[in-house]
């Protein structure tokens, strides 16, 4: 034994003296930091010491990171002073605390990573990862430093429609570790929409049981090649759900769920054809376009209303005359509060056309009754109406920006899509405001000129996403407050794998992270570029597909 002792620690004596620790490499680039002279080594007898709030749970997390990519974990104590050969992690209260600040010392023989809250430990812990060799091996060097870091913004967030193509819940824990990894704090979840509703709601089992699958899909681009005429779906129980959302939470990220209301509700109401206005209509999908069960469905009278099985925009939305409608969006929004503790709710608003609401009695009864002036006033009473229940229930609510239109509901934050105007307007107004136009934040657009997979149209070069900036200069100092940050989009009507989504976020998410946590002043595109091409190592070491002949220029 004693021999087995000293032959390790003079493997470790000669490894250390050979050893040299990474680069420094780390996205977003922190604030403040000092580069040392040397490294420390992270070995198995290592010891993580906690001290405060959250210690013991970014404790695990950090273990479970070297137990994964390493094979090896370290052993946890609790606050001791001046142990060598360790590393500390303090914090004095739980949750985000200034921006999730924090501050990273490397020394000789020690680490101390102490946050203002919970959520700064975590990212110091991000911040060490980063350093850590893509290699697996017994002994770890990381060079010495000093960080001190926080965010520029509060909100920074990543997107996933799950609704054109499902995902399944290891998939969706993967791209919660990603986004945790660049130190966003949002996964905004689109749960529902046109094409399948993903999630169990337990009053409504039909739902799930009809509107989560659809009968085919279009191939190729839109209005596709026909049809594939194989059944698609798959939705998330509210176990998963609540895995999922306790998953993000030990990394600091809030789950965002979207009900999408009262547009992209076809797969709502193929399940409840009472919710349309018109429910005796058969839904309209174009003859080279739907599949040839659904086209017999409809002829036999087994079906009225189908999970659309092709992309855009339909007429047949939420009837907006029916108090039922109401009742029936209320109940989904109960279950949907119960199962995710999120201060916001996104409630869609977005491309909701007005076609059935203008033929339809019963919305224009509630028109006349309300002194509404047009539809879009219609519009702008049904968020308002969804918006004072979710306030009843001490929530917030965050719509695409169509929800300006008719006037903005009085509590709600305008995620600006179509553009940055949207969310100008709404800053002007006092609103919050999350950025996240199509040109700088839709990564469903091409990472590449010469892209061949199929995507949506449009391109987004890294450089295009990098140089960001969320605060538009048409802003004063007072308006500009109300921009707490912005997201990235991924769509998917072309993303129908695990691979593509890192694809099509890969390397954009990285750049986007810089927009997001790193001072305005700090940030450098030719600094990026360079860490960039290191960071395709990281991307290698994770086993994350990622776009590798992406053009970084416009
Ligand atoms: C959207 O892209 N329709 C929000
Ligand atoms: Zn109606």
């Amino acid at each position: 034994m004693k021999t087995l002792i000293i032959a390790t620690l003079l493997l470790i004596f000669t490894m250390s003296s050979l050893l040299q620790a990474s680069p420094i490499h780390i996205i977003p680039q922190p604030a403040y930091l000092n580069e040392g002279k040397g490294h420390f080594l992270i070995t198995s007898s290592t010891r993580i010491v906690t001290d405060g709030i959250d210690a013991a749970k970014n404790a695990f997390f950090l273990n479970g990171y070297l137990k994964k990519y390493y094979g090896f974990e370290l052993k946890i104590i609790s606050k001791q002073a001046g142990i060598k050969n360790s590393i500390l992690l303090h914090s004095d209260k739980s949750g985000i605390e200034n921006n999730g600040a924090y501050s990273l010392h490397i020394e000789k023989d020690r680490v101390e990573i102490s946050g203002d809250g919970g959520a700064g430990v975590f990212y110091g812990i991000q911040s060490l990862i980063q350093l850590l060799p893509f290699e697996k091996t017994i002994i770890l060097a990381i060079p010495q430093l000093q960080i001190k870091d926080t965010a520029r913004f509060a909100y920074r967030g990543m997107h996933l429609d799950v609704s054109r193509h499902f995902f399944d819940v290891d998939f969706i824990k993967q791209y919660i570790d990603l986004i945790a990894l660049y130190k966003f704090n949002t996964f905004h979840w689109h749960l529902t929409d046109d094409q399948g509703w993903r999630i169990e709601i337990k009053k409504y089992p039909g739902l799930t049981a009809t509107g989560s699958k659809r009968n085919g899909t279009i191939m190729g681009h839109y209005p596709g090649k026909g049809n594939d005429n194989t059944e698609y779906g798959g939705f998330y129980t509210q176990e998963q759900v609540k895995e999922i959302v306790a998953y993000a939470a030990d990394r600091y990220i809030t789950v965002i769920p979207e009900i999408e209301l009262p547009g992209h509700s076809s797969a709502a109401i193929a399940a409840y054809p009472g919710l349309s206005c018109f429910p005796k209509r058969t839904t309209a999908i174009p003859l080279n376009m739907v599949s040839i069960k659904s086209v017999q469905d409809v002829q036999q009278g087994n079906t009225i209303k189908l999970v659309q099985e092709t992309w855009g925009v339909f007429d047949d939305v939420y009837c907006a005359g029916k108090d039922s409608t109401f009742f029936f969006l209320q109940d989904v929004l109960d279950e949907v509060m119960t199962l995710f503790p999120s201060k916001y709710i996104h409630i869609g608003g977005d491309e909701c056309p007005k076609n059935n609401w203008k033929q339809c009695p019963l919305c224009q009864r509630r028109m006349k009754e309300n002194n509404l002036k047009d539809e879009h006033a219609l519009q702008s009473y049904f968020i308002q109406r969804i918006e004072k229940y979710v306030n009843s229930k001490g929530r917030h609510i965050i719509g695409w920006d169509e929800i300006l239109e008719g006037g903005l509901a009085p509590n709600s934050t305008v995620m600006s899509w179509r553009g940055e105007q949207g969310g100008i307007l709404a800053a002007r107004q006092m609103h919050q405001v999350i950025m996240a136009p199509g040109g700088y934040c839709y990564f469903n657009r091409s990472i590449s000129k010469n892209e061949d997979s199929l995507t949506a149209g449009g391109f987004l070069p890294v450089k295009k996403v990098y140089q960001y900036d969320p605060v538009s200069d048409s802003l004063n100092a007072a308006q500009s407050s109300y921009i707490i940050g912005a997201e990235g989009c991924l769509w998917t009507e072309y993303v129908a794998s695990n691979s593509k989504v890192m694809y099509m976020v890969l390397p954009r998410l990285s750049a986007l992270s810089e927009v997001l946590w790193t001072e305005k002043a700090k940030k450098n595109w030719n600094d990026f570029e360079l860490r960039l091409l290191y960071e395709s190592k990281r991307y290698e070491w994770l086993g994350l597909n990622f776009c590798k002949k992406f053009e970084v220029y416009e």
